[in-house]
This record gives C-alpha cells, structure tokens and sequence, in this order.
C-alpha cells in the first residue's frame, strides 16, 4: 500500500520533473553571470540536481518544484540551510557523509526517494551543489560529527524496554507523541515546522522513522534532533548511553507490540 502510493508520487515527480528540465539549456545560460564562481564540480551537481531533484526541490532549491504542491510533507528548502537529518550537534549543518546518507537511503515515509543507483561520484558533485544553495555552508563549518556507538546487544530485552518506558515518561515525549506513542499528545495539533507547515509527531506504533529505524538511527536522532522541527534533542537531558539506548528500546518495542511489520533494513 505505502509502496504504491510512493510509487505514485514518484511518478509524479518524475513526469513533472520532465517537464519542469525540457529548458535547462536556456536557465544555465542566463544564469551564467550569476553562477560563474561554481566550480566545475559544483557545475556538474547542477546539471544532476536539475535532472534529478529540480522536479520536488524546485530549480533554485527552495522546495517549491513543480510537484511540492502535491507533496506532504514538502520538500526541502536547501536556501535555508537548515537540515533534520544530521550526525551534527542540534544547531550545526550537516556533515558531507549526512547528506550522502540522506540521498542514498532517502527518507522513509516520504517521497524524498533512496538515490541507490547514481554512481558515488554524482552523488558527490550533487552534494557539493546542494552546499551551495545555501550561504551558510559559506559562513559556517558543520560541527564534528558525534561520536555514535553500536546498539548493545541486549536492546530488545524487557529490562529495557521497562526502563525506558520511565525514562520516555521522565522526559515527557507523552505531551507531543502520546503516552501509548501513537502521536498524538495534547501539543500534537499544533505544531508546526520552521517553515510554518502543519507537522505531525512521529507515530511510533505504525511507521518506520524518516531517518532510519536501526538502534543506531534512533539513538543518533535523539542526540541530535531534527532541526526545523518542533522534535528536539535528548543529549542534555539524557544521562548517558544506557539510559538513551533505554530510550531507543521502547520506542522500538511499541512498534513490534502494535504488530507492525518491523522487518526493513532501515
Ligand atoms: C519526489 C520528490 C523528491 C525528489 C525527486 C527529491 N526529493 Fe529530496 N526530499 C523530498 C521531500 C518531501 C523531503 C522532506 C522529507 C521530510 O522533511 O521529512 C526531502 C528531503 C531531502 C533532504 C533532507 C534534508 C534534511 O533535512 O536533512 C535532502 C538532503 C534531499 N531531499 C536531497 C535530494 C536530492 C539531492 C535529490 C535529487 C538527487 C532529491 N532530494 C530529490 C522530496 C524529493
Ligand atoms: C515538542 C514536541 C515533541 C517532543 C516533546 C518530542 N518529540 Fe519526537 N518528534 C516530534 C515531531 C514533530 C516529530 C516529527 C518530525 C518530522 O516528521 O520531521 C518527531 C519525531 C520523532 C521520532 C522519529 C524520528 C524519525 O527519524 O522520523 C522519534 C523516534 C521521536 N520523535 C522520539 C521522541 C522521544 C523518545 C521523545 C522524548 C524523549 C520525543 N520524541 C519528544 C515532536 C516531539
């Protein structure tokens, strides 16, 4: 069901990403003066992006493709520089292997597709065009990637889990993602992103998450947050690795208790 309707959107995307590409000769000419100082990488990334992503980002990167419109959530808008899915600190951009992440395992649940087939070295100059989208990539260095450890082997055990049901209740996770998970707590209705759209807490009982559902994921998101959005990091409030891969367990345990299939890879 979900694979159809990604399929679905995916076709659509790629009919008007057709359409919205038949004059890239003409834009990269006008845009010359403008984008002289793009490296021949860099110029090399944009030809790819106008191919491959212009349809849903938009040809500016500024999220409105001419698919977005059909789309929830929305593309991203790359002129912001701000980024959810990070081995970074909450405030910082994302590293370059972030961005390689993202685009080969795209995000799940969503429409943003796993780029799996385009050879590393397209992935790359991509990259390296997204970067330039945004002015910040110019001012700022991302921060060092946190250190992310490997899931302990007892993470599915009922000690776990039991202990990081406190903890979710300690930290309060209830008021935006229900106290049974399923998203939606008393803040749920009304959050919205830093861009102003409506968006909902995950759910953990049905879906798998946007950035991956391996203990390592999770517990990557909980370090780090999904900038842009009203989900913030536990890295403060958390004590230590045991306590968050506590986290990580029950989280995941309220997926497989609800009978959803828990058998993707990511
Ligand atoms: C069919 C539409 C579609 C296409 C085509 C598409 N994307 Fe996306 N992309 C999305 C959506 C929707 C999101 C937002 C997902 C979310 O916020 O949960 C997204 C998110 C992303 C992110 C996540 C940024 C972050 O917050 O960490 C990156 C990076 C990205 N896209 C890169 C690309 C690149 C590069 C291409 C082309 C190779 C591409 N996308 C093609 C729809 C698309
Ligand atoms: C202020 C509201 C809020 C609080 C409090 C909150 N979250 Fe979230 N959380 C969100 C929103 C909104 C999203 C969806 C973000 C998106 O779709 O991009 C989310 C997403 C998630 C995801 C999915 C990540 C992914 O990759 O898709 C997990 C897991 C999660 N939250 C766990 C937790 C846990 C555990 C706690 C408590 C320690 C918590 N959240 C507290 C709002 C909140």
């Amino acid at each position: 069901m979900f694979r159809r309707w990604r399929t679905a959107a995916l076709l659509l995307g790629g009919a008007l990403l057709g359409a919205s590409c038949s004059n890239d000769a003409d834009q990269l000419f006008y845009e010359f003066g403008e984008e002289s100082q793009l490296t021949s990488h860099e110029w090399r990334g944009k030809e790819l992006f106008l191919r491959y992503c212009a349809g849903c980002h938009g040809e500016k990167g500024n999220g409105k493709g001419p698919a977005a419109a059909f789309l929830e959530p929305k593309p991203r808008d790359f002129t912001r520089g701000v980024f959810k899915f990070r081995s970074t600190p909450s405030s910082s951009l994302p590293t370059d292997a972030d961005l390689v992440r993202t685009i080969r395992e795209g995000v799940h649940g969503t429409s943003m597709p796993a780029w799996k087939d385009l050879p590393d070295a397209e992935v790359q100059s991509i990259v390296a065009y997204v970067k330039t989208l945004s002015k910040r990539f110019k001012r700022e260095k991302p921060a060092p990637a946190l250190s992310l450890p490997g899931a302990p082997v007892d993470i599915d055990s009922p000690e776990r889990i039991a202990r990081g049901k406190q903890v979710y209740a300690d930290l309060k996770c209830g008021l935006c993602h229900g106290d049974g998970g399923k998203g939606d707590g008393p803040s749920a209705a009304k959050l919205v992103d830093s861009e102003g759209n409506p968006i909902v807490p995950f759910d953990f009982t049905r879906k798998a998450p946007k950035g991956g559902s391996r203990p390592e994921d999770l517990y990557r998101t909980f370090m780090t947050g999904l900038a842009g959005t009203p989900m913030p990091d536990f890295a403060e409030t958390t004590s230590d690795d045991t306590q968050r891969f506590d986290l990580v367990a029950f989280v995941r345990s309220l997926r497989v208790n609800a009978g959803a299939q828990a058998k993707e890879s990511r």
